[in-house]
């Protein structure tokens, strides 16, 4: 098929690649001329495990090319919005300026039997209101709602073999049906090999989308709720979170309690989705996730005074080397991180803040130019008089305190993410510190 993906971010990169390592005619269009440069040239503009692999292989089949002119959709006949719907300055509710004019860009292209298709986590009600764009600049074309559900570190992985399918398609049956042939076509690979399929209505799909974050984050803070209790009762949240994860309606997976969730999509989604459902009259069917919200960002707020009161009750001067910065490992991302808040937060303290991260250093840099980076762990730690584990990367989680002997001013460890022994740090003399294990 000749797909246009509009919007070359974390999402839309992924997703213009992916559908053309899948057979078919893919041009990707974004604003920014660095990102396109980047991506004609075959490079990804951001770290995503898989991606350089695809976009060579994709580029070389000449099935993908990338322009910042959203005329070079016009021969496309399937076009997916994939640009970003961040939090709006000064509100909770999502800034739909991309997205409106991503499509608005698109209107003048569309021909009769073309098929926009959006991809983007938007507020319920917005499908509908597009469709009627889409109709009114080209009545022989159609909407549909394709929610994605990748997960940053697994995007290709996630896009070419989706756990689900989610169409939200037109309540008109004929169109609704064109719209889901199409999305079958175009997801032929995936339908073959037996992922579930839902098609349902526009709000439907829209509402699956922010559900499934929001419930998400529903599960991370509740496990750092139960951390919080934890604390004060030498409980071990990791051991209860495995006895109860083994009761199939609960789930052992994201339960794993920490310094909380970040990210360009579950802080942003639980905010919007409170934002909306207060428009629409329903404010207290969601007021739950301002508390899933505050629980999260409690988080940060515990790690930084458990390293002041670690450190004797005073950072000022004190030398902090902070392990992580990205919102999650195999990621470079840095939106919303809870590693580099503390990071910045202990600086605002005093603290001299060494920092380092295997490839978010650059962002991190960007953002908050005010902290030490240093490309290399035994440089961040070297006379250190406290050590921050704030993103489980792997190369962290092997950790044994012979890495960092020799090297460190204070024994003292904070393990933001429980990936670390215990017994491991306090037999060999350490001042080992997790969140909500002994
Ligand atoms: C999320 C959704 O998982 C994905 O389906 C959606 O499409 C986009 O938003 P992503 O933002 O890539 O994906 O990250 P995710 O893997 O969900 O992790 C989010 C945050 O939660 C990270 O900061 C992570 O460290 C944290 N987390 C996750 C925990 O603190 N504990 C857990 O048990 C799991």
């Amino acid at each position: 098929m000749k797909i246009s993906v509009v919007g070359c971010g974390y999402l839309g990169a992924v997703h213009a690649a992916a559908m053309a390592e899948l057979g078919h005619d893919v041009i990707g269009i974004d604003v920014d001329q660095a990102k396109i440069d980047a991506l004609a040239a075959g490079k990804a503009p951001f770290f995503e495990p898989g991606l350089p692999e695809i976009l060579t292989s994709a580029s070389a089949s000449g099935r993908l090319a990338f322009s910042i002119d959203t005329s070079a959709a016009k021969d496309a006949t399937v076009h997916f919005i994939a640009v970003g719907t961040p939090q709006k300055p000064g509100s909770h509710s999502a800034d739909m300026t991309y997205v409106d004019a991503a499509v608005d860009a698109l209107l003048p292209f569309l021909k009769p039997g073309d098929l926009v298709v959006g991809k983007s986590t938007v507020p319920v009600g917005t499908a509908a209101r597009l469709a009627e764009k889409v109709r009114t600049a080209e009545p022989k074309a159609d909407l549909a709602w394709n929610p994605e559900f990748l997960r940053e570190g697994f995007a290709v992985k996630d896009t070419i073999s989706p756990d689900r399918l989610v169409y939200g398609v037109s309540p008109d049956p004929e169109a609704g049906a064109a719209a889901k042939a199409v999305l079958d076509e175009v997801y032929a690979k995936a339908l073959s090999e037996d992922t579930p399929l839902v098609v349902t209505d526009y709000a439907t799909a829209e509402l699956v989308k922010i559900s499934a974050n929001a419930f998400l984050a529903t599960k991370i803070s509740f496990i750092n709720a139960i951390a919080e209790i934890a604390d004060v009762t030498g409980a071990n949240v990791t051991e209860l979170a495995d006895a109860i994860g083994y009761d199939a309606r609960i789930g052992r997976r994201f339960l794993n309690a920490g310094i909380g969730f970040g990210g360009g999509c579950l802080p942003k989604d639980i905010r919007a989705f409170g934002a909306r459902a207060e428009e629409l009259g329903r404010g207290e069917s969601l007021a739950f996730l301002k508390e899933v919200d505050a629980i999260n960002l409690r988080r940060r707020q515990y790690v930084v005074d458990l390293v002041v009161d670690m450190l004797g009750g005073q950072a000022f001067e004190k030398k902090v080397a902070v392990l992580g910065l990205a919102f999650k490992p195999d990621s470079d991302d840095i939106r919303d991180s809870p590693a580099l808040d503390i990071a910045v937060q202990l600086n605002g303290l005093g603290a001299v803040v060494s920092a380092t991260d295997p490839h978010a250093i650059s962002n991190a840099r960007a953002k908050h130019p005010q902290l030490h980076y240093v490309e290399d762990a035994r440089e961040a730690v070297k006379d250190a008089e406290i050590v921050l584990l704030l993103t489980e990367w792997n190369e962290y989680r092997e950790l044994v305190p012979a890495d960092l002997e020799g090297l460190v001013a204070g024994k003292k460890i904070v393990d933001g993410r429980n990936v670390l022994t215990s017994a491991t740090w306090a037999d060999a003399g350490w001042e080992y510190r997790a969140m909500g294990r002994p």
